[in-house]
């Protein structure tokens, strides 16, 4: 066993892309309801055009257990930031909060 280096990550964000199709339980993806990957996508672009990538570490995951019918659910680390039922247009707001503000980006938050 080793230990993993995080020491050049500010910030790690984990989103829930989990998939419940038909199932009457609420979840960040569903019968057209691509809120978790919509969200995965507006970070993504985000980081990527900010030249961001090894320094904010983006990861999908499956259910992170606070599932909602509005949206996905995604959490900040280390702040420890946790928000249920976003959607894209909703990422604009949490890039300038939680990941510009530990990064110290002064790039222009315009994706949703
Ligand atoms: S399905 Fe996303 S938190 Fe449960």
């Amino acid at each position: 066993m080793k230990p993993v280096d995080t020491s050049g990550c500010d910030v790690h964000v984990l989103v829930c892309v989990n998939r419940r199709d038909g199932s009457s339980m609420p979840s960040c993806c569903r019968d057209g309801q691509e809120a978790g990957e919509e969200v995965y996508e507006a970070l993504r672009a985000w980081i990527e055009a900010e030249g961001l990538l090894t320094r904010v570490w983006l990861t999908r995951t499956a259910c992170l257990g606070w599932c909602h019918r509005d949206g996905a659910t995604l959490v900040f680390y280390p702040e420890g930031a946790w928000y249920r039922g976003v959607t894209a247009e909703d990422c604009p707001a949490l890039i300038e909060k939680h990941i510009a503000a530990a990064v110290g980006s002064g790039g222009a938050v315009d994706g949703g």
